[in-house]
């Protein structure tokens, strides 16, 4: 475990947690569930890899089947379905037409509940996406291979932009909406993007926001930093009408909605790409200030999702699904737009915060959309139990099957998910994966597996993770100790590497654990994930938290040093450090450690300018719980700074460990006392 960042903490908890009885998954569920082989694990085992990945691929529509299922010749670099060729935008929309034309593909679901809830069907999405793709490509001149950034809120445009551009063959990089302007920049530099598309306002605890506004500054940063931004697309929140107070750049902007009538009508072909083409860069945070883009790819990622879909979530054509997730993480790139997209099924997108205006609002989504499938995080989950849970039983809905994801489930959470919100009547799967996997790595089968509470469960089927000690030892089942959780083998779903920056993937993620760098065969090669996890002696994983200079916030992804260099950004601050305090509803917030250059004053107003930084250089979900002004951090002789004793601090424990090795011991009694008077 991490002695750094204080994620050692949050595993202690976690280890910490008792074993928990089983929960048996519903009958009335195990009958209609689209996986009910019990040997599935058998079938998908690693002697019959990669074969099995066939099943994948074949729930989707190909132009031209692969020649070769996968090529490792070159790991950790692997090829899937290659020679294969074949369109997203064709599996999600075209391909349904026939059977489900007049389906609602796209639930809208508005922030205020007094306006309408707008239903797209399949049809409808099909000459969005057609008339939008025409208009990217003959007016914008958008190209197969281009990369192209969105920063968009939840909203069904936001699908649309993603879809007309996976049609053309163009790679979209989406940015969360509520992250700063300054990450955008970022974003659109790494990716070199010409074009960013966005919205001019969207609705968030009641406030039409001004989203326009970080845009202008997005495209001057960008451009400070030597990529131009040629065009800016503007979608309207209300079509029709310009909703946001910053005035549109005249020879750069262009709104939408007053463009798009001169497509109508128009259809475009959807672009034939190879399987191996990247569809899109998801950036997330790693150890280095600088956040990576991980790059996936179309077919493998497109049949990964699919099958995921289909036999974790269980989804069948007839479901109203809702991932309460935002579009502009993996999650919601996986797990509303691509999965359900493909299997036909009905997605629910909802625009808000889930408390707004009350905690009820989920359950009158649920009971007026019939949804069946819900999907939302631990801290969601805990933010309603703590809002009272909005009575569930007052509302009629069913829910047939519920998942978590994104942090560790505490049991007692769990329980209150399944009884309260789940009514008891639904499965739960715990889903354990990240940015860089595509899809699901660890998870019950929802009609296979029993439930346990408090655990991810076993693998997905065909994915072979293991836990190995610091010295690459496999540990074995039911030792009640921690390890690092690695993958043995390659998955289709798994991104094809960092954008631009090979040398950082086989660093971050392999290098740990290989022994022989020049070896050709992906045994030598397992995929390092960056958790700590258990495996317990019934084969399930318990997921412990991050190992590495990240803290999962809100299920977030924060880079320690990404906050640090946001603190240092002020005039004053000498030195900062960041650590995980642990949190009832977030599961983990930052809190930063700061020292003031001499002569600056330490009072609340310098602590306010800190954390206002870091919320305006990455986000307001990056603001940090707490600012502690201290003289001194404690370093090690070496001058490094002793991040967990911070950590220790933050989270009430009395335990700082060996100090008498620091250059300055006496700072940690002093910043105990600071931490005491608050
Ligand atoms: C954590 C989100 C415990 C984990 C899909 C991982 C989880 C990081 C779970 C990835 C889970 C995700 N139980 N921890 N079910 N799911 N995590 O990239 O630490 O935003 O490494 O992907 O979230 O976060 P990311």
């Amino acid at each position: 475990m991490s002695d750094e960042t204080g994620s050692v903490s949050e595993a202690e908890i976690a280890v910490h947690w008792g074993e928990e009885a089983y929960f048996t998954p519903p009958e009335s569920f195990v009958a209609q569930a689209n996986l009910t082989d019990r040997d599935i694990r058998k079938r998908y085992s690693l002697e019959n890899f990669p074969n099995y990945y066939e099943d994948f691929a074949n729930l989707l529509s190909w132009d031209r089947k692969w020649d070769k299922l996968l090529d490792s010749s070159n790991p950790p670099f692997y090829k899937w379905f290659v020679g294969g060729r074949l369109n997203v935008s064709y599996n999600c929309i075209d391909r349904h037409l026939e059977k489900y034309r007049n389906k609602t593909a796209i639930h809208f679901v508005p922030e205020p509940e007094n306006e309408h809830i707008e239903h797209v069907t399949y049809q409808e999405l099909w000459v969005k996406v057609n008339e939008f793709a025409a208009f990217l490509r003959d007016k914008v001149g958008v190209k197969q291979g281009d990369r192209v950034t969105i920063h968009m809120p939840m909203v069904p445009e936001l699908p649309v932009t993603m879809l007309a551009l996976a049609r053309l063959g163009a790679i979209h990089s989406v940015v969360f909406a509520g992250f700063s302007a300054k990450a955008c920049a970022g974003r659109i530099v790494d990716s070199e993007s010409r074009v960013l598309i966005t919205m001019d306002g969207y609705y968030r605890a009641g406030t039409l926001l001004d989203h326009k506004e970080k845009a202008d500054v997005a495209c001057d940063e960008a451009s400070a930093e030597g990529q131009k931004v040629e065009t800016v697309l503007v979608w309207q929140r209300y079509p029709g009408r310009y909703s946001s107070p910053t005035p549109l750049k005249a020879g750069r902007d262009l709104v939408v909605n007053d463009e798009l009538p001169a497509f109508r009508g128009k259809r475009v072909a959807p672009v034939s790409v190879p399987a191996e083409d990247p569809l899109f860069l998801m950036y997330t945070s790693g150890s280095t200030g600088r956040p990576k883009g991980a790059q996936h790819s179309t077919g493998g990622y497109l049949s990964y999702v699919t099958w995921t879909s289909k036999m974790i979530q269980d989804i069948h054509p007839d479901d109203v699904y809702w991932c309460m997730a935002d579009i502009g993480w993996i999650t919601g790139h996986s797990y509303i737009v691509y999965g359900p997209l493909a299997l036909a099924a009905s997605t629910v997108i909802y625009e808000g915060t889930p408390t707004y205006p009350d905690a009820g609002r989920p359950w009158r989504v649920a009971e007026e959309l019939g949804v069946n499938i819900f999907h939302t995080s631990p801290t969601s989950i805990r933010a309603l139990r703590k809002a009272g849970g909005g009575n569930p039983e007052k509302y009629n809905y069913h829910f047939k099957h519920m998942t978590t994801v994104g942090e560790p489930i505490e049991p007692d959470v769990w329980k209150w998910y399944h009884k309260v919100v789940g009514k008891g009547e639904a499965v739960i799967v715990d889903t354990w994966w990240q940015t860089e996997n595509g899809g699901f790595l660890c998870s019950t089968v929802p009609a296979v597996d029993k439930m346990k509470p408090g655990s991810a469960g076993p693998p997905i089927p065909g994915i072979h993770p293991m836990i190995l000690d610091e010295d690459g030892n496999r540990m074995p089942a039911g030792t009640g100790k921690a390890g690092n959780i690695c993958i043995e083998n390659p998955w289709p779903g798994m991104f094809q590497g960092i954008w631009h920056d090979p040398d950082r993937f086989v660093a971050t993620y392999f290098t740990k654990y290989n022994k022989n760098p020049k070896s050709k065969d992906w045994r030598d090669w397992p995929y390092f994930a960056g958790d700590g996890a258990m495996l317990a002696a019934d084969g399930y994983f318990r997921i412990l938290g991050r190992i590495d200079d990240v803290i999962n916030v809100a299920g977030h992804r924060l880079g320690t040093k990404e906050l640090e260099s946001a603190a240092l950004t002020v005039a004053g601050v000498a030195e900062a450090a960041v650590v995980a305090a642990k949190d009832d509803i977030k599961g983990v917030m930052p809190e930063i450690y700061v020292s003031l250059q001499p002569g600056v004053e330490a009072n609340a107003a310098m602590a306010k300018k800190v954390s206002d930084a870091v919320a305006k250089e990455i986000g307001p979900i990056a603001r940090p719980r707490k600012v502690w002004l201290v003289p001194d951090l404690p370093k090690t002789r070496s001058g490094k700074i002793m991040r967990r004793i911070l950590a220790a601090i933050s989270n009430n424990n009395p335990d700082t460990g060996d100090i008498t090795t620091l250059a300055n011991p006496e700072m940690v009694e002093q910043i105990q006392k600071i931490h005491q008077a608050g």
